[in-house]
């Protein structure tokens, strides 16, 4: 990235630079929030966070009144994060126990929840129906059975959607995407799926409600989200007509991609909302369906580019003719996304952002392989030991996917915005680690 772009606040990135030089998140000096919390340091930039809430809120609502966001917190699942959705108006998808009760600790209600996973556990099942959970996305027939046995034992009821596995495969990486036919995730459609719904309809405590589909993610092209919308809809249509089930509600997944990269041109909000909302009219029309309520479930394009990873660096080793390393305090430990997922990442000073770039660096991690390398191809001006390196769009399945590692203790996770920060997550100590430890 050109540090003269982002420093603008124009650039892809879109952090300003203040009158001292430094970067700034949420009107934060970025080096300020190093001084005062450490590194390496998780920032989500608030401002940004609660806008990307209310672009989904007013684009969804716009194109199809009745609807509703929920916030896939498995992206940055923290207190802070599910409590600042549910104030931006947006429910919270969970998809286990310990995300449920994060949102519950966080005062979200239960009515506000919508809950996933491919392979609940009785436990779960127990929990989430005594807590009241809004709905549950039921993934495969053992769920049902589930359901059926802890409805009954609770005495309670449950809402649920079926997810459904529409055989779409968008260009992500193969690791994150799920709505394939050879998928662990939902029932294919049409002939699974028919039977689970045939089930449901006929269990006394189980109120079926409609469908579900998430096809993958980091999806930068709109039409497999067409394609998936056009797949539900028809398999509604399908339900109706063979087994007399209607959809009253249809949540069609998250997805959206976000810039990772200077050259990445996610589409807008507005656009993936309106593709899925067309081929919804259509549909609706072509088929005569009830015009469902309709959800989406979005967790990186809420969450990933108000995110940004401040380090410090330390080591420093060129290898003449073959790389430059420049190590920073943190890796794979903290964001394993580059070597999970090859994914890519750019950088620059925090505390020099407006220095012109002058080499190619390698950004190392440190954990103890070699693959532990955040960015290969880094462009960044002459460094030093000391210096601050800012990592931009680390908001989306960084912490959450984050690890003891070597025992390295978590980063510190600070929301910053209107020109204040507070701590969403205490860096954890040495004491943190060994806190589950027994010499037996
Ligand atoms: N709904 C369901 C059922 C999901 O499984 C997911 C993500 C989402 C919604 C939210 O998708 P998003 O809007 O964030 O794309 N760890 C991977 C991403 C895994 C996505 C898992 N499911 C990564 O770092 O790229």
């Amino acid at each position: 990235m050109d540090a003269s772009i982002a420093a603008r606040g124009a650039g892809p990135h879109a952090f300003p630079v203040n009158a001292k030089g430094h970067l700034e998140i949420g009107s934060v000096d970025a080096f300020g929030l190093v001084r005062e919390f450490g590194t390496p340091l998780h920032v989500l930039d608030e401002d940004r966070l609660r806008a990307n809430c209310r672009t989904y809120r007013t684009a969804l609502r716009t194109a199809w009144p009745n609807s509703a966001v929920f916030f896939a917190s498995k992206a940055c699942c923290v207190m802070a994060t599910c409590r600042l959705a549910y104030e931006e108006g947006l429910g919270v998808d969970v998809a286990s126990g310990g995300e449920l009760y994060t949102a519950l600790q966080a005062g979200v209600p239960a009515s506000h929840l919508m809950f996933h996973g491919s392979n609940k556990t009785p436990d779960e099942v127990d929990y989430a129906l005594r807590a009241g959970v809004g709905r549950f996305v039921v993934d495969n027939e053992y769920e049902l059975d589930l359901l059926e046995a802890y409805t009954a034992r609770t005495g309670t009821q449950a809402d649920i959607l079926l997810r459904l596995t529409p055989g779409i495969e968008p260009h992500t990486h193969k690791a994150i995407q799920t709505g394939g036919v050879d998928s662990k995730f939902g029932f294919g459609i049409p002939d699974a799926a028919l039977r689970a719904a045939g089930r449901a309809a006929r269990l006394e405590r189980v109120r079926l409600r409609g469908f579900h589909a998430h096809i993958g993610s980091q999806i930068l092209d709109l039409e497999p989200f067409r394609l998936e919308a056009a797949a539900c809809l028809d398999f509604a249509a399908q339900a109706r007509d063979e087994l007399d089930v209607s959809m009253e509600e249809m949540n069609f997944g998250g997805g959206l991609g976000i810039r990772y990269l200077t050259g990445d041109e996610p589409p807008a909000v507005a656009d993936y909302v309106g593709a899925l909302i067309d081929v919804l009219k259509v549909k609706v029309a072509e088929h005569r369906l009830n015009p469902p309520k309709v959800y989406v479930e979005p967790g990186r394009s809420i969450v990933g580019d108000a995110g940004v990873t401040l380090y410090t660096i330390g080591a420093v080793k060129t290898i003449p003719g073959v790389r430059t390393y420049v190590s920073v305090d943190g890796g794979m430990n903290e964001n394993p996304r580059p070597a999970l997922y090859g994914a890519r990442y750019e950088a620059l000073l925090a505390d020099r952002p407006l220095d012109a770039p002058a080499q190619t660096v390698a950004v190392a991690g440190r954990c103890c392989e070699s693959g532990d390398v955040l960015i290969w191809e880094a462009r960044l001006p002459a460094v030093r030991g000391g210096d601050i390196l800012a990592v931009f769009s680390t908001g989306a399945y960084t912490y959450a996917m984050a690890s003891n590692y070597n025992r390295f203790p978590r980063p510190a996770v600070v929301l910053a915005g209107g020109g204040r920060a507070r701590v969403a997550v205490a860096r954890e100590t040495y004491d943190d680690l060994i806190r589950n430890d027994v010499v037996p």
